[in-house]
């Protein structure tokens, strides 16, 4: 068991945390790390050996949240055995099941929304206190005035512990929090709250400390992130405003924004990524369907024809941009035909990639509210299947377009393949990904991990480019990997 530096008459006490769900919730999951380590907690990566045992989950669909529950019911043997075990659930599920929770798993003892993550420790304490269980919500939408509403659900973006990224050269960084486009589909709005944009002082001051523990890569976070915009007197900063600033700093090479909404994909924006060049050239801006019967039903705010339009200024100003995408398939109403729409979308506006989604019906939205889910599963996962065929097709007709092309990788670590195999030679395959977000593996030593190198492509299959190092820079030093030697050639 680790004792890191710890006063001896002080007992670690140690924290097992699992995270379903998005970026935000992976961020979400590092600041509570981060804060209860300050309280000399110890992250432990099996949770028979936890005292705490948290889930930060996630509500967007409801397999999601049949997999939490399902955690809960094998948690709740060990609970049996260990009932001074605290068990918590954290993030959008508790924020909209609320007290359900312990009514369908009654092995947990804490339940913290999105919006009250700062709560986590002293809620904690309490339970060991023998105060019972303990709740901490964000208001509902309704349940008050809007300041209040809004307060209640600021998330906590304390200070950044480098320990807790996957990477310590990588970061994600919050500058809006919440939705207000309400589409009817979403239970976003509902967990997350009103939209509301972090001051721009305090995201760049979080960005100047990102640098200085080392990260390379920062990539801002929002639900609809494009349409950020912070006012302060007669002074609006937005996105766009945002990406130059932070462009400034010293020691961050790469910058990526997710995740966008189709409307606020404004050309002053597009500009400003053309003339940063740590912007990524990469957009994720979900579509969701390509029938505007559908779009509307879903509220999404724009048409086909919109959809298009943007793309079309994309591909104006930032020709060497990767577009991806989200679609929902099987959505209230969707014919045949509505689902034609988003096949030809797909053909047409050939995104990087796209996640599909089986419609699912959400508890407490607008469509669950006014639209039968009325798509036969067996018909939901035809259409799935079929975009995601010819997604793959698509993308792997254009990840072969790489071959024989020089790319620049931010090196990541070693491939899922290295890990799995566990063997460490001096040279390994890692992987890392181009400016414009495809994924590249190619062999290397752990030295090049957090550096950018060049690679050049071999091979692109679906979902991945394969190459070997061109040259590269570890710190001052140029180098190129001899293949032969399987070593670092100082050049
Ligand atoms: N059912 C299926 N997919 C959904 N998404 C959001 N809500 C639902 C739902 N109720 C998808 C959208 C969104 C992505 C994050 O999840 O495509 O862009
Ligand atoms: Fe959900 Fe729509 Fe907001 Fe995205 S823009 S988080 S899909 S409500």
């Amino acid at each position: 068991m680790p004792q890191e530096n710890l006063p001896a008459n002080i007992m670690p006490f140690y924290l097992y945390l699992e995270t379903y769900g998005c970026q935000m919730n992976v961020l979400d999951s590092e600041m509570v790390v981060a804060s209860l380590r300050s309280r000399d907690y110890q992250l432990v990566d099996d949770p028979l050996a936890a005292d705490a045992i948290l889930i930060n989950t996630c509500s967007i669909r409801e397999h999601a949240e049949e997999k939490v529950y399902s955690v809960l019911g094998k948690l709740r043997r060990l609970k049996q055995e260990h009932p001074e075990k605290v068990i918590g659930v954290l993030g959008c599920m508790a924020q909209k099941d609320q007290q359900r929770i312990f009514e369908r798993a009654p092995s947990v003892d804490l339940i913290v929304g999105p919006g009250q993550l700062s709560q986590t420790g002293v809620l904690i304490d309490r339970v060991r206190n023998g105060e019972g269980r303990q709740m901490a919500l964000s208001l509902g939408r309704r349940d008050g005035p809007a300041e209040s509403i809004r307060r209640s659900h600021e998330t906590f973006d304390p200070l950044r512990d480098p320990q807790m990224r996957p990477t310590p050269f990588q970061a994600y960084l919050r500058i809006q929090i919440g939705c207000d486009k309400f589409c009817t589909y979403c239970v976003v709005p509902m967990t997350r709250g009103p939209e509301q944009g972090r001051s721009p002082a305090e995201i760049l001051a979080e960005a100047r400390v990102l640098a200085d523990q080392g990260c390379r890569e920062i990539t801002l976070l929002g639900q609809t992130v494009n349409s950020y915009r912070y006012r302060e007197g007669d002074r609006t900063t937005t996105l766009a405003d945002l990406l130059a600033l932070i462009h400034e700093i010293e020691g961050i090479e790469r910058l990526k924004f997710v995740t966008n909404y189709p409307k606020d994909m404004t050309v002053p924006l597009l500009q400003t990524v053309r003339d940063l060049p740590k912007c990524a050239r990469y957009l994720h801006v979900p579509l969701q369907s390509g029938s505007n019967r559908i779009l509307q039903r879903m509220k999404r705010g724009y048409t086909v024809e919109e959809y298009r339009e943007m793309m079309h200024r994309i591909v104006e100003w930032l020709p060497d941009a990767a577009v991806s995408s989200d679609f929902i398939v099987g959505f209230s109403g969707e014919t045949d035909q509505d689902f034609e729409g988003s096949v030809q979308m797909i053909q047409e506006c050939r995104f990087k990639n796209s996640f599909i989604f089986k419609y699912s019906q959400r508890p407490g939205t607008k469509a669950a509210q006014l639209l039968p889910d009325d798509v036969p599963d067996q018909v939901k996962r035809l259409r799935n299947q079929r975009l995601l065929a010819l997604q793959d097709a698509i993308s792997q007709e254009d990840n072969q377009q790489f071959v024989g092309r020089d790319v620049e990788v931010l090196v990541e670590g070693p491939s899922k393949a290295a890990e799995k195999s566990g063997v460490e030679g001096p040279v390994l395959q890692l992987t890392g990904r181009t400016p414009c977000d495809r994924i590249v593996v190619f062999d290397g030593t752990r030295r090049l991990v957090g550096q950018l190198v060049h690679v050049a492509i071999d091979d692109g299959t679906t979902h991945t480019l394969i190459g070997h190092v061109v040259t590269g820079q570890v710190g001052p030093e140029l180098f190129t990997l001899d293949p032969a030697a399987e070593t670092i050639v100082r050049t």
